[in-house]
């Protein structure tokens, strides 16, 4: 069980049964988690990983994105770091309480917005207004029950230059990096997902830095586009190889 969401089993369980004691309850935790967002908190951005955050803030600096999708705000730790790096960011939460927490504490930044609902019906949403924009994504909506990610990349498909990250997924050739896998079906991993990025022909990369090289919680994670240029120019950086999905 990865770090976030052993603080959200805790936050849950800080939730009692009766209405007001869960009020009571959710104030106190809310006031607890009391956040700086005016310095970046490295310690929670992307789990605290440095070189994945050394890896987008490079592809940050080589590709002009005009707009930021994140899907799976939380309480916006990774969100503070993409407000300071893009134009325009739009965050997608499900749980309405993360979403006000999240646009409370993100309040400082007039470039966030976040929106409360489901990833897939929130991308079907944004797609129009993303149009021919050029697009950085990050994907960490799946959470236990229900994994969007197979709909979330076939709706991001049809954005033409999109560069997408997706936490939790599994790193094929180091199994020091943990990822989500909630049984058969329903892991990131390549065995599920390979055939779903052939589909949308989309080239996938992992990092080729060593999990014990890594800082914070070591998840796996891939960085995938269907924009064939931007593809080759991922494709020269030393610290990301890519992944034959065919
Ligand atoms: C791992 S946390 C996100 C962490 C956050 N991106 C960060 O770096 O701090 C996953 C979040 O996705 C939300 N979530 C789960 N399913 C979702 C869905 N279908 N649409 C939008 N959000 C979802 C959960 O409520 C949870 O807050």
């Amino acid at each position: 069980m990865s770090y976030l969401q052993r603080l959200n089993t805790f936050i849950q369980e800080k939730l009692s049964t009766r209405v007001n004691d869960r009020i009571a309850k959710l104030e106190e935790i809310l006031n607890s988690m009391a956040l700086d967002y005016t310095s970046l908190d490295a310690a929670r951005i992307f789990n605290g990983q440095t070189v994945r955050r050394a890896i987008v803030d490079r592809i940050i600096s080589t590709f002009p994105f005009d707009v930021c999708v994140e899907t799976g705000t939380f309480l916006g730790f990774t969100t503070s770091y993409l407000a300071r790096h893009f134009p325009r960011v739009y965050s997608v939460e499900l749980n309405p309480l993360y979403s006000n927490v999240a646009r409370k504490n993100l309040q400082v930044f007039a470039n966030v917005e976040i929106i409360n609902d489901d990833s897939v019906a929130a991308l079907k949403a944004l797609l129009p207004e993303i149009g021919d924009r050029s697009c950085f994504v990050y994907l960490d909506a799946h959470w236990e029950d229900h994994l969007p990610l197979a709909e979330e990349l076939e709706l991001l498909s049809a954005v033409e230059h999109a560069i997408i990250v997706i936490d939790d997924f599994q790193n094929k050739a180091d199994s020091g990096y943990s990822y989500d896998n909630y049984g058969k079906g329903k892991a990131l991993d390549y065995a599920t997902f390979s055939p779903v990025f052939r589909k949308l022909k989309y080239a996938v990369f992992e990092p080729n830095v060593a999990a014990v090289s890594e800082t914070g919680y070591k998840r796996g994670y891939v960085i995938c586009t269907t924009h064939q240029q931007s593809g080759d120019t991922l494709q020269r950086f030393p610290q990301l190889a890519r992944v034959a999905v065919a």
